[in-house]
């Protein structure tokens, strides 16, 4: 991994204020693993408080809507969510796609709206078991990634790419490191060809989807990964903090 890796957990629709113990002791491990760099995207409702907490990580949020203000009855936009504290905002997730009906272009305005605000954007992508099975993953995935990246000036100094298969989120199925090399590959090839060698090489690629204090040395060493997504073991600071410590051995070895 050249550059630092970059561990980002995914609390997803998990956490009351009791959890905030977890986000102070990840904290302070992440304040002894300067070499990773840290991150931890907690519901809406934990933002702030997490934000006022945290000395080493940064926190970020779980979606945006694709405007600044105005009459859309639950929604947040990236400037309230910057103003709470976030510093990220994880876009495009297989699970809002899935169950809100987020299509490409409609992640894509959002992580517009991301960047403006000054926020970094993870942009996830992944298949479908089904997509796999029929030998069209790659194919799919660029696709996906085509139509919801960004084409901004400068959008690559605020971006990363999580490559999540959907049949490996949760199900403690991970992805081998030959099909993640080959993913991960590719999807350097799109970043290249859409923003060129330079700013198309320094966007970090990481990879979700099951991963865990002892699969994540294995995975994060495929090719082309530059860091975790990391939903169910993010929960706990030991479980979240093992997979940090994998990602510096890494980058000592
Ligand atoms: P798990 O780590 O629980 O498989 O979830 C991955 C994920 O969806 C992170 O965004």
């Amino acid at each position: 991994m050249p550059q630092r890796p970059y561990i980002v957990g995914n609390w997803k629709m998990n956490g009351t204020r009791a959890m905030l113990s977890e986000a102070r002791a990840i904290d302070r491990a992440a304040q002894r693993h300067m070499k990773v760099e840290v991150a931890v995207a907690p519901p809406y409702t934990l933002i702030h408080a997490v934000h006022r907490e945290a000395a080493q990580i940064a926190v970020g949020a779980q979606d945006c809507h694709p405007g600044q203000e105005g009459p859309h009855t639950g929604d947040i936009s990236a400037t309230m969510l910057a103003d709470a504290g976030a510093k990220f905002v994880i876009l495009g997730h297989s699970e809002r796609r899935e169950s809100h009906n987020e299509s490409n272009s409609c992640v894509q305005d959002k992580a517009r709206a991301a960047l403006d605000a000054g926020m970094r954007v993870i942009m996830c992508c992944g298949e479908a078991d089904k997509i796999r099975q029929s030998g069209k993953a790659e194919d799919f995935v660029i696709q996906q990634l085509r139509e919801s990246l960004p084409a901004m000036e400068n959008a690559t100094e605020n971006l990363a790419v999580a490559y999540e298969p959907i049949w490996a989120i949760g199900t403690g199925n991970s992805a081998t490191v030959d099909d993640i090399s080959a993913m991960h590959t590719a999807i350097r090839a799109l970043l290249v060809e859409l923003y060129g060698v330079e700013e198309g090489s320094e966007v970090r690629i990481l990879y979700g989807g099951s991963v865990n204090p002892d699969n994540a040395r294995e995975l994060l060493g495929a090719d082309e990964v530059g860091g975790a997504l990391v939903g169910g073991a993010s929960l706990t600071a030991d479980s979240f903090m093992g997979i940090a410590l994998a990602a510096g051995e890494i980058q000592d070895s």
